[in-house]
């Protein structure tokens, strides 16, 4: 990997300031965590700096508190979490900066474990301000970003604290970056990318930079509506984005130029009327959806033929669920893929955001490749778009 990384780095009794990404999803009610993978997935990183005497100072956002204290978006839950699954005491911290931190951080032994609280708690973190990244760099002595999920934003402890810090990526970061990097840049090949959900203009960069990589690409969830619409089929009252239907001509279009046959459903499951549990469904050929209808699903004879598709690809990115998934009566089609990729002998890339969460509700996630625990990250990443995050950190030597 080009960036540097904690391996490449002296840090033994070193104050090793961690940006993680641990913007879970919790119950503020019950203080249950539903998915804890984002915690998982940073265990190799803290346990290195443990098993290598660094003094531990972990970071993260959670939530998005806009500047202001939120009590329901305090760290201590995921600290406490995360202090369970790494069997070691993780001292919580009222705030992020300020003398009282900045004192105990110099008590700090080799292998303590500290958790500064919510940085969002403060305008200063998403305003990446050059005066907070450096009351942040002035707790440690190194900086290292673990938080891939975060790696599209330019906040103070993403990017800002760099500036300060000698700066290098940790484990997760690495696995991401190679993982997803191998695919833009020297993918198995048949390759297909499966996309889905809500909206073509969530999608429509990705897209792009993807189609010259690939050799198949599949489209379901809602915005296949759009895609629809934009062939002349009429989709129902299923949501279309209008402004939407040239530039999916246009991507209709190009996927010809670029000789990748881009597959849209050939039937559909609908629901008249509102989109609710208990509504009732009917399976519609996409070439007939009634005016009342609205697409919910992908429909079997779609699942079939997405899965036979995949069937004979070496490498598959999904990205976005196939229908309203949240819904269960909604959800076969996207949970028919996720089972039938995890069966598949390639290599298979689940994007982060939805499509990960299902995939992980599923327990599918040892099954796959990697699941990607960026969701708009990984999604800015298959634009191919620089992340300011990673462009932070220091290259290693050529
Ligand atoms: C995410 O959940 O995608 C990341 O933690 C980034 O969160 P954000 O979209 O609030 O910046």
């Amino acid at each position: 990997m080009l960036k540097k990384t904690v391996r490449d780095i002296e840090v033994e009794g070193e104050k090793v300031l961690v940006r993680v990404d641990f913007n879970v999803p919790l119950n503020t009610n019950t203080g249950v965590i539903s998915d804890d993978s984002r915690i998982r997935a940073s265990l190799p990183t803290i346990q290195y700096l443990v098993d290598h005497k660094a003094k531990i100072i972990l970071c993260s956002h959670f939530g998005r508190p806009k500047g202001k204290i939120v009590e329901q978006l305090r760290m201590a839950p995921i600290a406490r979490h995360l202090s369970q699954l790494i069997g070691l005491p993780v001292d919580i911290m009222p705030d992020c900066v300020g003398k009282d931190i900045r004192n105990k951080v110099e008590t700090l032994k080799e292998k303590d474990i500290m958790f500064l609280e919510n940085v969002r708690f403060h305008p200063e973190e998403e305003a990446n301000d050059p005066h907070f990244a450096r009351e942040l760099a002035n707790l440690a002595d190194v900086y290292v970003n673990d938080a891939f999920g975060t790696a599209h934003r330019t906040h103070a402890s993403t990017v800002g604290v760099t500036k300060y810090l000698p700066a290098v990526a940790g484990l997760l970061m690495e696995k991401e970056l190679e993982i997803m990097g191998n695919l833009l840049h020297d993918p198995g090949h048949p390759f297909a990318c499966v996309i889905g959900g809500a909206k073509v203009s969530d999608k429509m960069g990705l897209l792009q930079n993807m189609l010259k990589r690939i050799d198949l690409l599949l489209v379901g969830g809602g915005m296949a509506a759009t895609f629809l619409k934009a062939q002349g089929y009429g989709v129902g009252c299923s949501l279309v984005e209008e402004d939407k239907l040239s530039l999916s001509q246009l991507l209709l279009q190009e996927a010809a130029e670029w000789n990748v046959p881009l597959l849209l459903p050939t039937d559909v499951v609908v629901v008249e009327g509102k989109i609710e549990t208990g509504a009732l469904t009917r399976i519609a050929p996409t070439t007939n959806i009634p005016t009342n209808s609205c697409i919910v699903d992908i429909g079997p004879q779609t699942i079939e033929l997405f899965c036979n598709e995949l069937r004979r690809c070496r490498t598959i990115i999904w990205n976005g669920p196939m229908g309203v998934y949240e819904t269960p009566e909604f959800s076969r089609g996207t949970r028919s893929l996720a089972s039938f990729i995890s069966t598949l002998n390639a290599t298979t890339v689940i994007g982060g955001g939805s499509s990960a969460e299902v995939v992980q509700e599923m327990g599918l996630t040892d099954k796959m490749t990697h699941v990607s625990t960026g969701g708009g990250a990984s999604l800015r990443f298959f634009e191919g778009a620089v992340l300011p995050g990673v462009e932070a950190l220091q290259n290693r030597a050529s």
